[in-house]
Order: C-alpha cells, then structure tokens, then sequence
C-alpha cells in the first residue's frame, strides 16, 4: 500500500507545529499520525513520521524550521510510526540529541540507528528548553515499554504518544470536530488494537493512570494518532475508560484479508 500524502504542516498549539498524515487501515478507517515541532529557545521535534512518507516529511520539516536549529528529537517510543526518519534528521540536525529512555536507546540500537546522541530522561524527570520544561510523563495506555509523553509546562499542552488514539471514518481538524459517538467508538477501537492489555486492568487501578492525567491539567492534549483536542481532557479520559470495556480487537484472518484485497 502506497503511503497516502502529508496533510500541509500547520499550528496546532501555541507555539507547536503539527506534522502529520492520515494513514489508511483497510476495514478500519483512517489513523492520524502525527509528529509536532515545538518552537522554542531550544526547538524540539516530537517524532520522526513515516519512512515511507520521508521526503515529504522532511520538506515539510523545513518548511517550518532549519533543522540545523533542532536541539532536541524527542522520540515517544520507537516504534516505526515515530521513527521513521530519525536517522535522515539526525544527518541534518547535527546539534540535536535524542530524548529516550534506557529501553529506548537499546532498541534504537537494535534497530542499528545511531544512538551516541541520546539523552536519557525518565517519567518524572524534565528537559529543561529554555523558556519552559518539558515533562516527561508515562500515559495511561501504550503499547511499547519505553512510551514517553511529554508535558509541556508554559502552555500545558500534553503529548500523549499513542495514548488518546483513535480509529475514525473521515479526516478532522481537531477532535471537537469529531461527532461525539464516533470519537468515543474510535478511541475505543483503537486502544483495544494499540493496549491489548486493557481489559486486564483492575477498574480502580486504571482510574488513577487516568487521574494522574487530571493531576497534569493540560489545556489541549496532542497525540500521536487523534487531532489536537483542545480542552477535551475530561471527554478522552471518560473515552479511554470505556474503552476497558470494548470487545477486544483480532484483526482479519488470511480468508478476510483476501476479501479486503479483491473489495479494493
Ligand atoms: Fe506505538
Ligand atoms: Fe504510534
């Protein structure tokens, strides 16, 4: 499957840029996938995009910043939706360094991308950018061990990773744009393809992951696969919660996938 084209870099936030696509799920609708630059004394970018979509991801990188600027990748987890062009943008961000954790780095490592540019950062701990902190932060639902948002602190504007995600029917500029019904079903479709896991969790235990997300109060939360929604915490955390109770996701099998094929 072809990758589908970026959708243009815009604003999404106060001072934070969104780079992202929409990426097809044949018999499932549509993912965002976002990547975010965040402008500041020392400019950050979140994520790297899609190998497949790179040079258009690194155009549009330009078009909002000299990578040369970047002094900081800060990858949310390494999974190939978020690092899919670390490398190419390492090449051209010579000053900027990667924020991980331990896990991270390993399987950055693994995956033979340079790793003598990390910067270690656990949940809990904060990067300093110089005219604000970025908080780094372990969300609710993930789906690799290493999963770090990002809390940053002069506009609460929260980064999510995969966290928040959702599966919907039609692209949407923010997710206030998303009638409610289908936001709430496509959140809960893909937190139960992304945290397979979530219905193992004990209802009250999972509530305070949830409230710990209250705790930060972030004006807007961007995620990694859902539009910006901006003042919608108390919505995606009710969403999140039902989603513990969707049916569990199995994708098709060999036959269904046949079918997928000769419908498109
Ligand atoms: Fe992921
Ligand atoms: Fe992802």
């Amino acid at each position: 499957m072809n990758a589908p084209r970026m959708t243009a870099p815009r604003a999404v936030a106060p001072d934070i840029d969104g780079l992202g696509t929409w990426l097809p799920i044949p018999g499932f609708g549509l993912l965002a996938i976002n990547a975010f630059l965040i402008h500041a004394p020392q400019p950050v970018l979140v994520d790297t995009g899609l190998a497949s979509q790179r040079t258009e991801f690194l155009e549009h990188l330009r078009a909002r910043i000299d990578p040369a600027a970047l002094r900081w990748i800060w990858i949310t987890h390494t999974d190939l939706d978020h690092i899919g062009n670390l490398a190419a943008v390492l090449e051209l961000a010579p000053a900027a360094r990667i924020v991980t954790t331990y896990l991270g780095m390993a399987k950055m490592n693994l995956a033979g991308l340079p790793v003598d540019r990390v910067y270690l950062l656990n949940p809990g701990q904060s990067l300093d950018i110089g005219d604000r902190m970025l908080q780094a932060v372990s969300p609710p639902c993930f789906d690799a061990p290493e999963t770090t948002g990002l809390l940053e602190t002069r506009n609460r504007t929260l980064f999510s990773a995969d966290c928040f995600g959702a599966l919907l029917e039609a692209p949407a500029e923010n997710a206030a744009a998303i009638e409610p019904q289908a936001l709430r079903t496509g959140m809960a479709s893909w937190a139960r393809v992304d945290a397979p896991w979530l219905d193992r969790v004990e209802a009250g235990a999972f509530g305070r992951t949830l409230a710990a997300v209250r705790a930060l109060e972030p004006a807007r939360i961007l995620g990694s696969h859902l539009p910006p929604a901006e003042g919608m915490t108390e919505t995606l955390l009710e969403n999140l919660d039902a989603a513990r109770a969707a049916p569990a996701f199995a994708g098709p099998d060999q036959a269904a996938l046949e079918r997928l094929l000769a419908a498109a």
